[in-house]
């Protein structure tokens, strides 16, 4: 009798067990209808078996859930039984590279999970709740989004959760083959892969196994865990998977489903195919193609532009020119590029000054932190720039102590770019007119006009051929660090007054400086670079402008003249520069004064070659005793220096001879 109730309860235990609890259960795709399974959200089975968790569409959540509960404990306070669980899944995105946000095997106490939302959530949890230990919730993630806030390690991993979506342990996707290699795994490849869950009741331990479909479980888990779950977990809890998109069009995919609790979960056989993603690959192609058209265009376009300009635009104003016949000059061509950065761009504020030919700047080699001068020419015609640059590059490379050293050159469209050595202390017309803040003491005055003269003296005579300056005047003879002067800019004004077609040149050079004979001709000989050093002497004895108007009359009075009234009267020491002070050889003023007016003698044979110049200032030779007859006695034309054409010329003559000039009824009357 006992003994047959006792069977008795046994038997009813076990009918009760057997028939209440579920033990297992296998899907091998999701027929329709669909048994046992309930699906919320955007979850649906497809027409060929295939349980797809969330659709191409965004921000939307899907649950599919056993719908018997499955016990896991013996009783609410006991621990959880050992279970097991594989499925197959497949993520496909319309771009292979982005997709969203994941999917996860869930084990949740009931078969719903209302509040959680979409996104990073995957439909698991929400703000609010997630990591809140009364959600009794168990998943395992397949995340296809980094969220730094749940410490996510990739955008690809698969990670164990408890009641919270930041992992208790994740690592990326991946597996261990049969050698024992690990390799990786990529969850959104669209390509199917199963998952083994398994926890055992004993250990606690949890093992997350992942692999390529057809695959077999690998020995060693991807994720492994010691964790009790009887905290997690209830005694009745529901199975199933959630899934969430985000801004991604995803959709997740289950082909194959089985579980087991207390036993191994039945293997899977015949799972459903996956649909060809074709279709939809060449929608989704076209609409990319679609959005190439319209924002490579948009975003392309004018950042090539740009890009195109700048380049354009950098090219252009670094642009060179450079011709065949300079290959002899390389060593001399400087980088525009270069002289750009050297004076900041040509900026306003290194500017030295500008004259007849172009502006001069002051400038910083970066290379070798050189002080230079750079002298910007705009130059329309290439005439006879082969000559001029072969004539100063070769000039420059004599380095004579009286001239401004040429470091090279650079050429340009329409422009020729000269580099000098920078000359600290200017030039030597910043010393004499007016009051200047600085001057010169007769000393320094001589040495500055010998060094003019020795400088000239070598360009016509010691050089291999003769070579005339065309444009000596104060400002350009450059003072050095040890006030020696020095010539520049020599030969520029014949580039600029072109060529040698005497119909058509220009006469370049400056008023003042002038000799009548070649305004006329346009002819420049060694004797018209004479004539502007006897202005340039008289000028540094004077300390006056070759040209100087008269404030009461406005009348221009040439320098020669005003020095030559003071002659004839008898006191030519009167014509210096009364800022001279007292330390000077009277003697030595006189003879530069008369030097300067022998030099600018408007009857060209007349004038001294540099030669007898440097013998005068030097004392070798003396001057001779003239007196202002002796220069212009023999019916020279004085005043010539007014005006420069024939008809001009022609009235000085007749004024000349009418009397009107007091100069010229002095000599007139001084001559009888
Ligand atoms: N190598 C140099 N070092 C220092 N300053 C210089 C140098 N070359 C020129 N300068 C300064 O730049 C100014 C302008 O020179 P620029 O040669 O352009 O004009 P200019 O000499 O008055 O006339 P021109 O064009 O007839 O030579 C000069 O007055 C001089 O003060
Ligand atoms: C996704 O599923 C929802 C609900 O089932 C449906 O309304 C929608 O049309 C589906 N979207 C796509 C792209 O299949
Ligand atoms: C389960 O544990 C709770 C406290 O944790 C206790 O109140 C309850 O009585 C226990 N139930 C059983 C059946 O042991
Ligand atoms: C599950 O949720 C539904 C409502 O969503 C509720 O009626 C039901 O009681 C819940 N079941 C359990 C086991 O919590
Ligand atoms: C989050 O879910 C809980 C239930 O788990 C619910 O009470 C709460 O209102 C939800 N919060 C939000 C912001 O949806
Ligand atoms: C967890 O959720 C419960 C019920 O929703 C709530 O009372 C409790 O305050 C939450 N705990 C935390 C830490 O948010
Ligand atoms: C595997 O993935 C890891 C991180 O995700 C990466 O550093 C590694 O280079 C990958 N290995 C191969 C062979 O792709
Ligand atoms: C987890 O994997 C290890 C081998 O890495 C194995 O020894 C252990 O039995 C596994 N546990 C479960 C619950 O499968
Ligand atoms: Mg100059």
């Amino acid at each position: 009798m006992y003994l047959k109730l006792f069977f008795f309860i046994i038997l009813s235990q076990c009918l009760h067990y057997s028939s209440s609890q579920i033990l297992d259960f296998t899907y091998n795709g999701f027929p329709h209808p669909l048994p046992d399974i309930s699906v919320q959200g955007f979850a649906t089975v497809t027409r060929n078996g295939l349980l797809m968790l969330t659709n191409m569409t965004v921000q939307k959540t899907g649950h599919a859930f056993y719908n018997k509960p499955i016990r896991f404990k013996d009783s609410p306070n006991g621990s959880v039984s050992s279970f097991s669980t594989t499925f197959v899944f497949a993520i496909h995105s319309p771009f292979p590279i982005l997709s969203g946000h994941g999917m996860a095997f869930v084990v949740a106490p009931n078969t719903s999970l209302p509040f959680a939302t979409s996104g990073q959530y995957l439909g698991l949890f929400n703000f609010t709740n997630n990591g809140n230990e009364t959600n009794h919730v168990f998943a395992v993630e397949l995340d296809t989004i980094s969220n730094f806030e749940f410490n996510d390690p990739n955008n690809n991993h698969v990670g164990i959760d408890i009641n919270s979506l930041e992992s208790v342990k994740s690592l990326p996707a991946g597996w261990w083959d049969e050698k024992g290699q690990f390799k990786n795994l990529t969850l959104m490849s669209r390509k199917p892969m199963q998952v083994w869950v398994d926890y055992d009741g004993l250990t606690h331990q949890i093992n997350v196994s992942l692999a390529p479909f057809r695959k077999s479980k690998p020995t060693k888990p991807l994720v492994s865990i010691v964790k009790d779950l009887s905290s997690v977990l209830l005694q009745d809890m529901f199975v199933g998977f959630s899934s969430a998109t985000g801004s991604f069009l995803s959709e997740h995919f289950v082909l194959g489903w089985s579980f087991g609790v207390n036993r191994k979960a039945p293997p899977l056989s015949k799972l459903p195919k996956l649909p060809k993603f074709k279709e939809r690959d060449i929608f989704y192609k076209n609409w990319m193609l679609s959005i190439s058209i319209f924002v490579v265009p948009l975003v392309f376009i004018p950042s090539l532009i740009f890009l195109v300009r700048f380049i354009l635009l950098r090219r252009r104003k670094f642009a060179e020119e450079l011709e065949d016949w300079e290959t002899d000059f390389k060593k001399n061509r400087l980088k525009f590029k270069e002289l750009y950065y050297a004076t900041k761009g040509f900026k306003e504020k290194g500017l030295l000054g500008s004259g007849g030919f172009g502006s001069v700047y002051k400038g910083v080699l970066p290379k070798t932190q050189q002080e230079i001068a750079v002298k910007r020419v705009s130059n329309e015609s290439k005439q006879g720039l082969k000559e001029f640059v072969s004539e100063i590059v070769s000039i420059g490379r004599m380095s004579h102590r009286n001239l401004v050293p040429l470091l090279g050159y650079c050429r340009r469209r329409d422009e020729l770019i000269l580099v000098y050595d920078y000359m600290p202390n200017g030039s030597l017309d910043q010393y004499l007119y007016n009051t200047p803040e600085l001057t010169l003491g007769w000393k320094q005055r001589i040495k500055v006009i010998n060094g003019v003269a020795s400088a000239l003296f070598f360009l016509h005579e010691e050089w291999e051929q003769v070579v005339i300056h065309r444009d000596i005047k104060a400002s350009n003879v450059l003072l050095d660090a040890e006030y020696n002067g020095r010539l520049g800019d020599f030969g520029l004004a014949r580039l600029c007054g072109h060529g040698s077609d005497p119909q058509t040149t220009r006469v370049a050079g400056t008023w003042g400086y002038l000799a009548p004979e070649y305004v006329r001709t346009g002819h420049a000989t060694t004797a018209t670079d004479v004539f502007a050093v006897g202005v340039l002497l008289l000028e540094v004895a004077c300390g006056r402008r070759p040209i100087e108007i008269q404030n009461e009359s406005g009348e221009r009075v040439f320098i020669v003249d005003w020095v030559f009234r003071f002659w004839i009267e008898g006191n030519i020491l009167d014509a210096k520069d009364p800022n001279l002070g007292t330390e000077y050889d009277q003697r030595e003023v006189e003879m530069v004064l008369k030097l300067g007016l022998m030099c600018s003698h408007s009857e060209p044979y007349i004038r001294p070659s540099m030669r007898q110049v440097i013998h005068y200032l030097s004392g070798d030779a003396m001057l001779p005793d003239l007196t202002p007859l002796d220069l212009y006695g023999r019916g020279m034309m004085l005043g010539i220096h007014h005006g420069f054409s024939e008809l001009d010329m022609f009235t000085v003559a007749s004024r000349m001879f009418t009397g009107g000039s007091s100069i010229v009824d002095s000599i007139l009357s001084g001559g009888r």
